[in-house]
């Protein structure tokens, strides 16, 4: 278990936290998130990238967890975001990071959202000519200008699953290489457009350093076209994607100093030939968070039919990894975390899906109706892709930081599943 995780008469305790009394005080299904956790992760992420370099820039992938206090403890720590909607950019704004400290992603964003980014005086990640036509109109009808990297499609192959390799050619995000001069070219003669960086990601939950490093080589290659035709780059943005090792006992997951090790120093050789001091920055998501939180949830039944099942409170509705993208997470008995593993179960949640399975065939303790199922490494990609699929309310968000323990989001309410719903006037 990671350091923050560890078992006090048979309890498992996240931080300073018996999870057995945070899901009495707050109730389940619950989400309970360690901020020093967060903290951590990101020192030693950016440590190991500052030790080969300064000039280094660690923009949070919003989209990993959306909540303001996320925001907040990453903000404070000196992180931009990456974000991928007016959402993320009031969030992250709200939170206290710099319009200077974001990048607006993405590759289909609206007429709103390129306005949004005019207005804040956000740089746009543009993913296509249309786009960069669009920008330029908006930013002129503003009367200024915005600062634009394009997303480069890289054409690597990345080892992950498909539904998250996103720098593979056929991928519908960024511009391929053979397209990326002209669209420079095209940005340099706009009026209203101001080419500064290069932006890449390849994909997520890779756990192999190599691609990373070929990445690199990609966009040091587009650096040198980009120089003969007149483009000072300010910024080199290589995205996220560093994995975590969600099966502890079998996954190899490289340790960010691994993964500085290996993309460092071919930035390094690459900017010092071409004569060029940009910053790197860098976009991680899971690898900030993805340790930091358990998802609590209670077992209501026990059956056995052809296998063995732990019916809990908690489903695709509040995690939905497992059965989209086949993810393992590791789930611990936190009532038995010291009773031996004596029987097969599949932890299956309410919802009304066979589809709907949280772990699948694992050696756990004896379990009963009322014991306490902790689902780890549920920070990234967890409550942020819930739903209220069968109409269940979210559950709350708990953040602790030592001793303390507080609500960052409170768990919904019936109330709020029919809020936003309106009578139609024939049926008044
Ligand atoms: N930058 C860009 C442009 C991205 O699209 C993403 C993730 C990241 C950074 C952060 O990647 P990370 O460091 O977290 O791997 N829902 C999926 C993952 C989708 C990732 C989408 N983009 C999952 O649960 O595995």
């Amino acid at each position: 278990l990671p350091s923050h995780l560890t078992v006090r008469d048979g309890h498992l305790r996240i931080g300073e936290h018996d999870t057995v009394d945070l899901a009495e005080r707050f109730g389940t299904p619950l989400y309970v998130t360690d901020e020093m956790r967060i903290r951590g992760n990101f020192q030693r992420l950016s440590g190991a990238l500052t030790a080969h370099y300064p000039k280094i820039r660690v923009l949070y992938a919003a989209k990993a967890n959306g909540n303001l206090a996320i925001f907040k403890t990453l903000a404070s720590q000196g992180a931009g975001a990456d974000v991928f909607s007016a959402g993320e950019v009031a969030l992250a704004l709200a939170a206290g990071m710099l319009p200077s400290s974001l990048l607006f992603n993405g590759s289909s964003k609206t007429p709103a959202d390129l306005a949004l980014a005019v207005e804040k005086g956000i740089r746009v990640s543009v993913d296509s000519p249309d786009e960069l036509r669009q920008l330029d109109r908006a930013a002129g009808a503003a009367g200024t200008t915005v600062e634009i990297a394009f997303r480069v499609n890289p054409a690597i192959e990345v080892p992950t699953h498909p539904k998250i390799a996103t720098g593979l050619a056929t991928s519908k995000f960024g511009i391929p290489a053979g397209q990326i001069l002209d669209a420079y070219r095209e940005a340099l003669a706009l009026e209203h457009v101001k080419p500064v960086g290069i932006h890449c990601h390849i994909g997520s939950q890779i756990l192999d350093v190599e691609p990373f490093a070929h990445e690199v080589e990609v966009l040091i290659d587009v650096a040198r076209d980009l120089l003969d035709i007149g483009v000072n780059l300010s910024f080199i943005d290589i995205g996220g994607g560093l994995g975590i090792p969600y099966h502890r006992e079998t996954d190899r997951a490289p340790t960010p100093e691994e993964y500085a090790e290996a993309v460092m120093p071919v930035f390094l050789r690459g900017i010092k030939e071409l004569g060029i001091e940009p910053e790197l920055w860098v976009e991680p998501g899971r690898w900030l968070i993805g340790d930091s939180t358990v998802l609590l949830t209670r077992v209501n039944s026990v059956k056995t039919a052809h296998k063995t099942f732990a019916n809990v409170d908690a489903g695709f509705n509040l995690l939905v990894r497992p059965t989209m993208y086949d993810s393992y997470h590791e789930v611990v008995a936190a009532n038995r975390a010291d009773a031996p593993a004596v029987r097969e179960y599949s932890v299956t949640g309410p919802i009304c899906e066979t589809g709907d399975i949280l772990a699948k065939d694992r050696m756990l303790p004896e379990l009963e109706a009322g014991d306490l199922i902790a689902v780890l490494d549920a920070g990234a990609y967890g409550f942020a892709m819930s739903s209220q699929y069968n109409s269940r309310p979210r559950c709350a968000e708990v953040l602790l930081a030592g001793e303390k323990a507080a609500l960052m989001r409170r768990a919904e309410t019936i109330d709020d599943l029919t809020a936003p719903m309106v009578t139609v006037p024939w049926q008044e």
